[in-house]
């Protein structure tokens, strides 16, 4: 039994902010932003969009896809929403505090009826969670056989715009894959079965603080009258020591474990938090930074969407093939971090 991907998909805000037009209003410049994170732009969603939004609309790029590339009884999108088991969702920014959970709003609108609907609050490693979430629930059952698994982010919202050492970094936007349980006798790849392999879970709850949204939980509730606002607030340097030690141990660990070897990779699909963190990683490795796939010069950080929008990316412009290995790896908040061994 394996559990592949059959569909992918991205939304992004149409809105795209540049450095040079950040630094109209902050005081910071292209120059800094671009040598310090390898980011030159970033989407920022209309004030009207929640994290739902962004998500439906990848979802359903997802579903679209899934059709086109695959041979399935489904004739339209809605019909192959109604198949689904579950949606989880990956996000920091849901639509509301607390209830209801976002992959409900996200369950109506696509009108996948039959679905189980799940939040996963893990930051940026949401989706690497979510992803290993969905394909465990797949398995346990036999008659569960479709999940949507989506990570969608209005981080804009909830940055401080005064804090120009974190504002900067962070985007908007939403990225979905589809994933359906085959049999072995389905759609091999050339070297192996596709589908999801194995999974690096962790966590780190010493560093807790180190990248928080302090108010508006229930050990700092926002009081009435209040003007205070949930915001981000981050030990860059903190987080940076914590993410280079990160991607570079999960992806030896599965390297190792899983026996291997840096040629057999077609790539690495690393959270987009700082070109930088990535580069090192790679030099601790010693592997070439062309395996580590980025476009975070465009986007910026969307958290839990930033290796969804990329595999879409990846999955549509071709790049990745039938067979291809590849490891995605991230790191976030919590402190958590983790990664999926994927045959595509
Ligand atoms: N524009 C201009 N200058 C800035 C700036 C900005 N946007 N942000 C910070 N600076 C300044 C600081 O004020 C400081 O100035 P000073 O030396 O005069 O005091 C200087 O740049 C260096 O600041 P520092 O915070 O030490 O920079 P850094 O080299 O550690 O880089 C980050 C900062 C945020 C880019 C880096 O720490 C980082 O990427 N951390 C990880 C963040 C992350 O990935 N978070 C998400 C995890 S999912």
């Amino acid at each position: 039994m394996t559990i592949e991907i059959i569909g992918t998909g991205r939304a992004l805000p149409p809105r795209r902010v540049s450095n040079g037009e950040l630094a109209e209003r902050i005081d910071t410049s292209d120059a800094w932003i671009r040598s310090h994170t390898g980011i030159a732009a970033r989407r920022i969603a209309g004030e009207e969009t929640a994290a739902s939004d962004l998500g439906i609309a990848a979802a359903r790029e997802a579903l679209n896809l899934a059709l086109e590339r695959n041979r399935m009884a489904e004739q339209t999108p809605e019909d192959l929403a109604r198949t689904l088991d579950l949606i989880v969702l990956g996000s920091t920014t849901q639509d509301y505090y607390g209830c209801p959970a976002t992959s409900c709003l996200i369950q109506r609108e696509l009108g996948a009826k039959k679905a189980a609907a799940l939040d996963i609050t893990m930051a940026c490693s949401s989706f690497i969670y979510g992803l290993e979430t969905a394909a465990a629930l797949l398995k346990a059952d036999p008659r569960r056989r479709r999940a949507l698994v989506i990570g969608a982010e209005v981080l804009t919202r909830i940055v401080n715009w005064e804090d120009r050492g974190s504002c900067v970094l962070f985007g908007d936007g939403a990225g979905a894959v589809l994933l359906e349980k085959t049999g072995p006798e389905n759609r091999a790849g050339p070297d192996g079965e596709p589908g999801i392999l194995r999974t690096i879970l962790g966590a780190d709850g010493s560093g807790w603080e180190h990248l928080i949204i302090r108010r508006g939980g229930s050990r700092h509730p926002l009081k009435k009258g209040e003007d205070a606002v949930p915001e981000v607030s981050m030990n860059g340097r903190a987080v940076y020591t914590f993410a280079v030690a990160a991607i570079t141990g999960v992806i030896r660990r599965m390297m190792e474990e899983e026996r291997i070897l840096p040629e057999d990779l077609a790539l690495i699909v690393p959270h987009q938090a700082n070109a930088r963190i990535v580069q090192a990683a790679a030099k601790r490795l010693g592997m070439p930074e062309e395996k580590f796939y980025l476009n975070i010069e465009e986007y910026a950080n969307t958290s839990s969407a930033s290796i969804p929008i990329a595999l879409d990316e990846l999955n549509r412009s071709g790049r990745l093939k039938r067979g291809n290995l590849i490891i995605t790896v991230g790191f976030g908040a919590g402190l958590t971090y983790g990664g999926n061994l994927i045959r595509w």
